[in-house]
């Protein structure tokens, strides 16, 4: 079964075509950072308008690139959300009309689903069950996974996200958007030693996360020592090791409640080399095997929704006719496939 993926959440077009015999086939990214890095975050009307524009002639470029008539796809699944509303309906009027049109089954695909599954188009894909650590740009999520679409939720976040986190502290620091990649770059250049942020709420149990304390503390510390190149480049380094270690502390934690033994981390802030490191660190000193997406396929992109899509539609799943969009869609929420 060949299925197109097509993901419109945010500021991303990411298309893809699935095959379950050979695998992926295809995928390509159209990201929408220069449009919206002039106003340092995404404005969501020219996030949908950018869609309108992308999604079909990247769908007609994907399938050109395969050498396959739009008539050889069995199946499209497109992100019905989490996300941003106007985005979500171009790729679901998109691809519910092109599914309609087809004959085909389509599918709504949760955007958090397709991160978590990321992982399972790379050649050493992880075994059910697993603890997952999802950290986007609009979640911080740990889960118990024991199968497609058995999700308990362990911990979420307080307040800000983790992406979200990164993008703030990196406009506070006067770094670009997306911030995530830009605070990681400067971190790289800072000393270690000279800052320590606390790592919020390890100190009492649970499996919760707060992030938005760790921006007031940048700013301070700014507004304390300067905004020399130096000063804010070893804030970096002690906001991202403070983020860093806060998730490590907590994913340790939550191996240790349920006895996983496996780890996979997945969404654009897993792209974080700090991060990869110190989870190989914990992955070694508690034995547990850590799984990440290639890094392309940590940020959004059209290849992990057309592989959700598939799992949903090989299980039977398919959307009714009419073109529905859930910004707001809790992964607990999801059916067994
Ligand atoms: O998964 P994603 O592409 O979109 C959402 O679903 O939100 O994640 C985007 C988030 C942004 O907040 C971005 O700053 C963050 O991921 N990010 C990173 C890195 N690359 C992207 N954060 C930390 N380090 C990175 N290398
Ligand atoms: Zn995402």
């Amino acid at each position: 079964m060949r299925v197109l993926g097509i993901e419109t959440s945010c500021d991303e077009t990411g298309i893809a075509i699935y095959d379950s015999d050979a695998g992926l086939l295809a995928h390509t990214l159209h990201s929408q950072i220069d449009l919206h890095a002039v106003y340092g975050g995404v404005v969501p009307e020219l996030a949908s308008r950018d869609h309108v524009q992308k999604t079909l002639p990247l769908i007609r470029q994907v399938l050109a690139d395969v050498g396959l008539d739009k008539g050889e796809i069995d199946g499209v699944a497109y992100t019905a959300g989490p996300g941003l509303i106007g985005a979500l309906l171009v790729g679901a009027g998109i691809g519910r009309s092109l599914a309609w049109s087809l004959g085909v089954p389509a599918v709504a695909v949760h955007h958090m689903e397709g991160h978590l599954l990321a992982p399972m188009l790379e050649d050493n894909p992880p075994p059910f069950p697993f603890l997952a650590l999802l950290v986007s740009g609009g979640h911080t999520l740990l889960i118990k996974v024991e199968g497609i679409g058995r999700y308990q939720l362990l911990g979420d976040t307080v307040d800000d996200a983790a992406g979200e986190a990164f993008d703030k502290t990196a406009k506070l620091l006067g770094l670009g958007y997306p911030g995530g990649p830009a605070i990681s770059r400067l971190a790289a250049q800072g000393d270690p030693t000279r800052f320590r942020f606390p790592r919020p709420m390890t100190n009492r149990p649970g499996l919760d996360f707060s992030f938005s304390g760790l921006k007031t503390f940048a700013v301070n510390t700014l507004a304390r020592e300067g905004d020399d190149g130096q000063t804010k480049a070893d804030i970096a380094r002690a906001f991202e090791d403070a983020v860093v270690d806060t998730m490590a502390i907590k994913c340790r934690r939550a191996l240790k409640e349920t006895g996983l033994q496996r780890i996979v981390l997945a969404g654009g802030v897993s792209a974080n080399r700090g991060l990869r490191q110190r989870m190989k660190q914990l992955g070694e000193a508690l034995e547990a095997e850590i799984y990440y997406p290639r890094p392309e396929f940590c940020t959004d992109n059209g290849a992990m929704i057309a592989y959700a899509g598939w799992c949903r539609l090989r299980a039977g799943e398919s959307a009714t006719l009419s073109i529905d969009a859930s910004p707001r869609w809790s992964l607990e929420r999801l059916s067994p496939a």
